[in-house]
């Protein structure tokens, strides 16, 4: 993953790289550093941990005008202040920051080592260093051009040269690299944010294309040694500002937006029909008549997104009567997807970013499959490569875990399901209900966020347990994927979720004192059977926490603790039961003292395979 960023002008260089690495700090927050050429010479300063340890070692006399910087997700080699970013060759004359894997690098670097090169990390990164800076002779470009021809992987690279204190060279394959033109300055970052507070000019690169930069302007290079012609894009990104607003974490906050949030992504209204009890998607390009030709609908996505999917099929196969297959994107990648003219493949992603969602769908187009996406970040890889889509407009999410993304991405996937359903099967009346209980989810959505210390004392008692099942039926099973996702991510507890159906299949030996249940139970059709599993873990001293939308004597009888959400149609209802889930497993990491908004060994954008 990682983030990485270059400036080069009339600025201070560090003070600019620094609010750069603070917009991607969301791409790894295991190490940092920067890397300058000032008189001629190299200066690297890197650190192990968060930025703000970075931070701390930056001296007022860092003066240059140009730099990298990078910001790390761990891949090849452990978290210490030796494999951060920037590396140098052996003679320091080049530096690198590298956002990817170099899959050849064992090879390549066994080669370095034998003609006497000496490694100073174990990244694959370092050995590009070495490698261009073998070749420098050459002259900068022609270095880069035959080192990047010589590996194999994913990269986003940025160099800088000692002996040219006025030269940027960056190359991109697979990991995003956009750059920022300025009056008289340039930047280089994997995400146009690291530099939206100093100019909303930008020139996105693909892959296989090579980047030179000065301070007066910039060449695009392609695979062929072709220079590229490409239009400049006028961005409507905000450099932002984050604050908690009062709240502890990001987490508690983002958790409190979903009202707002979930009714932006009905488009305050403005997606919803109510007079005809429909929804209205106008970005995903698709005509009436489209609808009849779909035969097939196929979700594409990893982790919350993906189980956002799953709801997804649940909901699009009720309403829309089309058959849904949801895949994991990591999954597919080495697969041979079948792609056909009546499927419409469906690309769910918050980041826009996550480098197995991308890869899937460059397989599928490759195909001549007809793709569109669901995602959250505006102008991000997914968002332009697919052939249609809708923003889900969930806003800045700035904790690792997702949750008002995960909400907007079920809300924008019930808004298809009503939209292709009404032109294909469900009537006029049940559309407007729907629409009327779209309308009132905001509400519902506050009431839950009102009783908070009630989940705040319900994960008192959950909080000293090794592990927690979540259990739940039908439309409940994804949910209850979800909240144990929650749950582990933040708490570092084991949360396993099962389809409460299954329980008796294995995971009923698991059931002791030791081993507490949260079920996901609602009315409707699986309602009995769920209380007859509930039945069965009690049988065997198991504990049972209840979310559940209807309170009867049975179920208050049968559970330890219970937390009621206000009732709604099935369809919407996992926008309610997931909200005391998101709080269960956010009081938890909190009476455990957890890392909140940035749990150990994650990220919030995950752009390696
Ligand atoms: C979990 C979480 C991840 C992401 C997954 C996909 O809370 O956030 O599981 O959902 O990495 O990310 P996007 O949606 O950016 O493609």
């Amino acid at each position: 993953m990682c983030g990485i960023v270059g400036y080069l002008g009339e600025r201070d260089a560090v003070p600019v790289l620094m609010q750069g690495l603070k917009q991607l700090e969301y791409r790894g927050y295991d190490s940092s550093g920067i890397g300058i050429v000032h008189r001629k010479k190299v200066k690297v300063i890197k650190e192990k941990g968060k930025l703000a340890m970075l931070e701390k070692q930056l001296t007022d006399n860092l003066t240059a005008k140009i730099g990298i910087a990078h910001t790390r997700w761990a891949t090849h080699g452990g978290v210490t202040q030796e494999n951060a970013h920037p590396h140098t060759g052996p003679k320091e004359e080049v530096i690198v920051v590298h956002n990817g894997i170099i899959d050849n690098y064992a090879g390549l670097k066994e080669k370095l080592i034998a003609e006497g090169n000496v490694f100073k990390s174990e990244t694959d990164s370092e050995v590009v260093a070495h490698l261009v800076e073998k070749y420098l002779d050459l002259g900068p470009e022609q270095a880069v051009s035959k080192a990047i021809s010589m590996i194999n992987g994913t990269y986003g690279l940025l160099f800088l040269f000692r002996d040219h204190p006025d030269l940027i060279i960056a190359a991109r394959n697979g990991s995003p690299l956009v750059i920022g033109i300025g009056k008289d300055e340039m930047f280089l970052a994997s995400d146009a944010m690291a530099f939206a507070g100093y100019t909303q000019h930008a020139v996105f690169v693909d892959d296989g294309e090579m980047v030179i930069l000065n301070p007066k302007g910039y060449r695009i290079i392609n695979s062929q040694n072709l220079e590229i012609d490409r239009d400049v894009e006028q961005l409507e990104v905000a450099s932002e500002n984050h604050t908690k607003e009062g709240y502890p974490h990001y987490l508690l906050k983002e958790i409190h937006e979903q009202p707002e949030s979930v009714f932006r992504a009905m488009g305050r209204g403005g997606r919803l029909l109510p007079d005809f009890g429909s929804a209205l998607l106008a970005g995903l390009n698709l005509e009436k008549r489209d609808f009849f030709d779909i035969k097939k609908i196929h979700i594409i996505a990893m982790g919350t997104a993906y189980y956002a999917g799953e709801l997804g099929k649940f909901i699009i196969e009720d309403l829309a009567r089309i058959p849904v297959e949801v895949s994991d994107a990591s999954e597919m990648c080495g697969m041979n997807p079948i792609v056909d003219k009546d499927t419409l493949f469906v690309a769910v992603s918050q980041s826009g970013e996550t480098r197995d969602t991308i890869a899937a769908i460059q397989e599928i187009q490759q195909k001549g499959g007809r793709v569109v996406g669901l995602v959250n970040t505006v102008g991000s890889t997914l968002a332009r490569m697919t052939d249609g889509g809708v923003y889900i407009h969930a806003g800045s999410e700035i904790s690792v875990a997702s949750t008002k993304a995960f909400s907007n991405q079920v809300t924008v996937l019930i808004l298809m399901a009503l939209m292709i359903g009404r032109s294909r099967d469900i009537s006029l009346s049940r559309g407007r209900e729907l629409v009327a209980e779209l309308k009132a989810l905001p509400g519902k959505i506050q009431d839950i966020l009102d009783r908070g210390s009630e989940l705040r004392n319900m994960a008192e008692k959950l909080k000293d347990y090794q592990s927690i099942l979540y259990l739940g039926r039908g439309i409940n099973y994804p949910v209850a994927l979800e909240a144990a996702l929650k749950m582990k991510e933040v708490s570092y507890i084991h949360a396993e979720a099962y389809s409460a159906g299954s329980l008796k299949h294995g995971p009923l030996a698991l059931i002791s004192e030791e081993m507490p249940s949260v079920f996901i139970c609602t009315s409707g059709d699986y309602q009995e059977k769920t209380i007859s599993n509930i039945q069965e873990v009690k049988a065997r001293g198991g504990k049972v926490f209840v979310i559940s939308n209807y309170k009867d004597s049975n179920l208050e009888n049968l559970a330890d603790e219970i937390f009621i959400v206000p009732g709604s149609d099935e369809a919407i209802s996992p926008l309610l039961t997931i909200v005391p889930c998101q709080l269960l497993g956010y009081y938890t990491a909190l009476a455990l003292g957890r890392d909140i908004d940035q749990p150990r060994n994650l990220a919030k954008s995950v752009t390696v395979e």
